[in-house]
């Protein structure tokens, strides 16, 4: 299957950009500082999906987080910027992710998927 290059200067700070990989949804996301501090704030949270923020980012480069933007529970798009925990809200059954992509309430099981991803240079990303 196909991977794909991407080039992060295209991500303002604090915005995410929507791609389509392999039929699906891409999120990739500029975290502000905010975002990040709320995120390693819940590393010690009781989690449904355990996982730390530093597991979900490369390291160095905590400000983006990459995820495939596909609810975990029946595949509906999550948007940014509902629910209760600063991340995403999916609208078909009530799921809320919080700034690391993770599930802290509602039906879907687990945290949204981190793809493979290299960073090829400060600027540009291989996913894939
Ligand atoms: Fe997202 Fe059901 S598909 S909550």
């Amino acid at each position: 299957l196909a991977s794909t290059e991407f080039d992060l200067t295209k991500v303002a700070d604090g915005q995410q950009v929507t791609l389509k990989w392999r039929g699906k949804p891409l999120f990739v996301r500029n975290r502000t500082k905010a975002e990040i501090a709320a995120a390693v704030k819940d590393d010690t949270a009781a989690l449904k999906d355990p996982q730390t923020d530093a597991e979900r980012v490369k390291p160095g480069k905590a400000q983006w987080l990459v995820l495939i933007g596909s609810c975990t529970h029946l595949g509906c798009v999550p948007t940014f910027g509902g629910g209760d925990y600063g991340g995403w809200f999916c609208p078909c059954h009530g799921s809320h992710y919080d700034t690391s992509g993770r599930i802290r309430k509602g039906p879907a099981p687990k945290n949204l998927a981190v793809p493979e991803y290299a960073f090829l240079s400060d600027t540009k990303v291989k996913i894939g």
